[in-house]
């Protein structure tokens, strides 16, 4: 397993080119699989979990072509010859369970594996199931796996969500398109990456209404047609390259960040003591003087994103003062923390909140992480730390930062991909 070795203490400086979305390509590929014709994606970004949707696409006889051979460029569609979506690969990937949806609504069933567990907390998918009840599907959990039906096709309906979930917005979103008739989803996920995908649905011939609002009313179509979409820019690569440039002291320009996307990141980091500043294609991002403590708190979006939490805190271990960090989206999102603090950072959590007080100056140790973000954040503290830090897992990172390393040497940080 490989692993990445960082000698900190460089100020960064210069300029990172941020790819495409992560959590937009997934869906987008998923919404490939509700045409015959081709979607074509472009600004795909090379990510191991695109490549477990690309597999997993594949094998319901779904056309994944890659006509440029770089990867960034994707083609998806045609027929569905199989139902089955496997547990080998559910298990690898929560978002594969987005392709219920649509398998239901093309082909009027489908078997999913359950997700089962995750690190970062229970993660259930009950609001994907209900919604598509709603929509007259049946459905059935047996062996681990879900059974959904729908002979006669899905009708329109309304769902109101209890609270917003991003994963069953866009899976209702999508088999909304092709049902027949209005559907209503409240108090739905607003995300950009779900205005992403309407945005893509509506080339593709699907109607909707509401798009970046809470409410969606799609009116379903017979069928879709061939696009083309260009997916959104990755606002959490261009937030942790941005939390990167703060807590080494640099000033990088992020190619591509937008302003719009990140509000919630780019108050907290003004009262942090960072500036960030749209210009020339993207984003440039300095720390004026010290850095002081802000407290965040993680809410649906526009709020503060759960996707930052755990780097903006490995910046406010280094801060002069304090901060508390509460995490409302996620039970169980603070694996990051005592790894953190063998890294000698001063942090304390009482349930859903983590308090940070700021320490001069973080030394570097052996760390690994269990998730995504967590394993960023802690590139990021090994950036600033004192010495060597060798962080482990670095499969978690492949998953969601394309080449982390080439980027971060290329504004001058010391660090080097060790292979095994
Ligand atoms: C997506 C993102 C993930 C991000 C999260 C929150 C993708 C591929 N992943 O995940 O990076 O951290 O949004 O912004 O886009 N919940 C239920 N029942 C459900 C569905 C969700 O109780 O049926 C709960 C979850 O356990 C969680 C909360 O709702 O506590 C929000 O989850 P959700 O927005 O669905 O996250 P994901 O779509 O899984």
């Amino acid at each position: 397993m490989d692993k990445i070795r960082i000698r900190g203490g460089r100020p960064l400086s210069g300029e990172i080119v941020i790819g495409g979305a992560k959590n937009a390509g997934l869906p987008l590929m998923v919404a490939g699989m509700l045409t015959d014709e081709l979607l074509t994606l472009t600004n795909g970004p090379r990510l191991a979990d695109l490549d477990t949707m690309a597999a997993l696409i594949a094998q319901h006889g779904v056309t994944v072509d890659q006509p440029t051979n770089d990867g960034r460029v994707l083609a998806i569609g045609g027929p569905i010859t199989n139902t089955e979506a496997p547990y080998d690969i559910v298990r690898k990937m929560r978002a594969s369970v987005l392709v219920l949806g649509p398998l239901v609504a093309r082909v009027g069933e489908a078997r999913v594996s359950l997700p089962g567990g995750c690190a970062i907390g229970t993660r259930p998918v009950d609001l994907h199931l209900k919604g598509l009840e709603a929509m007259g599907a049946t459905i059935r959990l047996d062996a681990g796996y879900v059974h959904a039906s729908a002979p006669q096709g899905l009708r329109g309906a309304t769902f109101v969500f209890p609270f917003p979930s991003v994963g069953a917005t866009e899976n209702l979103l999508m088999a909304a398109s092709l049902a027949d008739g209005r559907t209503v989803l409240a108090n739905a996920a607003r995300e950009p990456e779900i205005s992403d995908l309407a945005d893509c649905l509506v080339a593709m011939g699907a109607r909707i209404e509401g798009i970046g609002t809470d409410r969606l009313t799609i009116d379903g179509v017979k069928r879709l047609h061939a696009a083309t979409h260009a997916i959104i820019p990755d606002r959490i690569e261009t937030g942790t390259y941005a939390c990167a440039a703060a807590i080494t002291g640099g000033q990088v320009h992020l190619r591509n960040g937008r302003l719009t996307h990140l509000g919630a990141l780019v108050r907290a980091l003004g009262e942090a003591g960072v500036e960030v500043i749209e210009q020339d294609g993207g984003l440039t991002v300095k720390r004026l003087n010290g850095l002081h403590g802000a407290d965040v708190m993680t809410e649906p979006y526009p709020g503060f994103p759960t996707d930052m939490q755990a780097q903006f805190m490995a910046l406010m271990c280094v801060s002069d003062g304090a901060a508390m960090v509460t995490e409302t989206i996620f039970e169980n999102r603070f694996m990051h923390v005592p790894e953190l603090n063998r890294m000698g950072a001063r942090i304390n959590v009482h349930g859903a909140s983590a308090i940070v007080r700021g320490v001069p100056a973080l030394s570097g140790a052996p760390v690994m992480a269990t998730d995504l973000r967590a394993s960023v954040s802690l590139v990021l503290a090994a950036l600033a730390a004192k010495g060597e830090t060798v962080v482990n897992r670095v499969y978690h990172l492949d998953r969601g930062y394309e080449a982390v390393e080439q980027k971060l040497a290329a504004c001058g940080a010391d660090i080097e991909r060790l292979s095994e």
